[in-house]
C-alpha cells in the first residue's frame, strides 16, 4: 500500500497499477479518517468488487458549519494508514486542505430538494460540501465505482442524485451499516461520547428495532404514530437532545404524510433520527422495504 498526498502521485500511483492491465478497475472509498470497522467494510467492499482500491481521508472543511467541530474532529494518521492497509487500500489520498482548495472555491456543487430535508435542514450547507469535494474526488481518481455507508443514507441518496444528473460515470455502490456489538451505530464521532452518554445513546439503535417491531407486528401503522414512538423512546433516554425524527420515502426524501401508512408504500421507506448528546450529534437510521 502507498500514502500520497499530491493529485500528480495520485494519478501516477493509480496509472502504475494500471500498467500491466488497462482493464483494471478502480474503486474509491471517501472518508475523513479516524478509520474505524464501518469505513473497513467499505474497503472491504470495494476490495472484493474493484481491482485497484484507493481510500481518500479528507477532513472536508467546506462541509462543517461555523459552529461545528472542524478543528477537534478526531485525526490520527497512523492509526488510520494502518487500518486502511489492514483492509485492503492499494493507496491512500492524504490531500492538504491547500492541495483540495487551492484558492477560494468558486464552484460548488449544490443538489436540491433531496437535501432539504433531514441533516440538509439542520446542517445549512453541509450536502454542498460534501457533493463539491466527491465531485472533485471522483475527478481526480476517475473510479469505476465509489462506495458509501448507509449510516449517512441521506448522503447515498444526494451523491446518487448528483451522479445521475451530472452523468458521472461511477457505479454508487451503498454498504450496510455496521454496528457495536450493543447496536451503537459506529461512528469517528463516538469517542467524544461520555461513559454515561455512550450507554443513553443506545437509544438511537434500540428505538429504531423497535418501531421497526411495532410496525410489523401492528402496534402502530402510520408515519405519524411511527415519529411520535420513536419520539417517546429517545425522550426516555434524559441527556438526548432530539434534532430530527424523521420517515421519508427513500431515495427521493420527501417526508411521509403524518396519516401515511409506513409499511404500504410503493418504495422504501427511511426512518431517520439525529440526537445530540451533550455536544456530540449522533444519527443513525433503520431502512424499511415494502412487504
Ligand atoms: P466519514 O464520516 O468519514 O464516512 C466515510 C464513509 O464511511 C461514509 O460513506 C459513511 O457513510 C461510512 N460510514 C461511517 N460510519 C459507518 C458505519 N457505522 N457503517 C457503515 N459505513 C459507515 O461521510 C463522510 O466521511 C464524508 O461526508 C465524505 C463522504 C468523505 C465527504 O467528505
Amino acid at each position: 500500500m502507498k500514502a500520497v498526498r499530491t493529485i500528480a502521485e495520485l494519478r501516477n500511483e493509480i496509472q502504475n497499477l494500471k500498467s500491466s492491465n488497462e482493464k483494471k478497475t478502480v474503486g474509491l472509498v471517501p472518508t475523513m479518517g479516524y478509520l474505524h470497522e464501518g469505513h473497513a467494510s467499505l474497503i472491504r467492499a470495494a476490495k472484493e468488487k474493484t481491482d485497484i482500491v484507493v481510500v481518500s481521508i479528507f477532513v472536508n472543511p467546506i462541509q462543517f458549519g461555523p459552529a461545528e467541530d472542524f478543528e477537534t474532529y478526531p485525526r490520527d494518521e497512523q492509526r488510520d494508514l494502518a487500518a486502511a492497509e489492514k483492509a485492503g487500500a492499494d493507496l491512500v489520498f492524504l490531500p492538504s486542505v491547500e492541495t483540495m482548495y487551492p484558492k477560494a472555491t468558486k464552484t460548488k456543487i449544490a443538489v436540491s430538494e433531496v437535501t432539504s430535508g433531514l441533516c440538509g435542514a439542520s446542517r445549512p450547507g453541509h450536502f454542498d460540501g460534501v457533493t463539491t469535494v466527491v465531485a472533485k474526488l471522483f475527478n481526480i481518481v476517475q473510479p469505476d465505482a465509489a462506495f458509501f455507508g448507509m449510516k449517512d443514507a441521506q448522503q447515498v441518496a444526494v451523491i446518487q442524485q448528483m451522479v445521475y444528473d451530472l452523468n458521472f460515470n461511477v457505479n454508487i455502490v451503498p454498504c450496510p451499516i455496521i454496528r457495536e456489538e450493543d447496536g451503537l451505530a459506529l461512528s469517528s464521532r463516538n469517542v467524544y461520547l461520555s461513559p454515561e452518554e455512550r450507554k443513553q445513546a443506545l437509544v438511537l439503535s434500540r428505538s429504531l428495532r423497535e418501531a421497526k417491531e411495532a410496525l410489523e407486528n401492528g402496534q402502530i401503522r402510520t408515519a405519524g404514530e411511527a415519529k411520535a414512538f420513536l419520539t417517546a423512546k429517545i425522550m426516555e433516554s434524559p441527556l438526548a437532545d432530539i434534532d430530527y425524527v424523521e420517515v421519508a420515502a427513500f431515495p427521493a426524501l420527501t417526508p411521509l404524510a403524518e396519516g401515511e401508512n409506513v409499511l404500504e408504500q410503493n418504495g422504501a421507506v427511511l426512518m431517520a433520527l439525529a440526537v445530540k448528546f451533550g455536544r456530540t450529534r449522533l444519527i443513525d437510521n433503520s431502512l424499511l422495504h415494502p412487504k
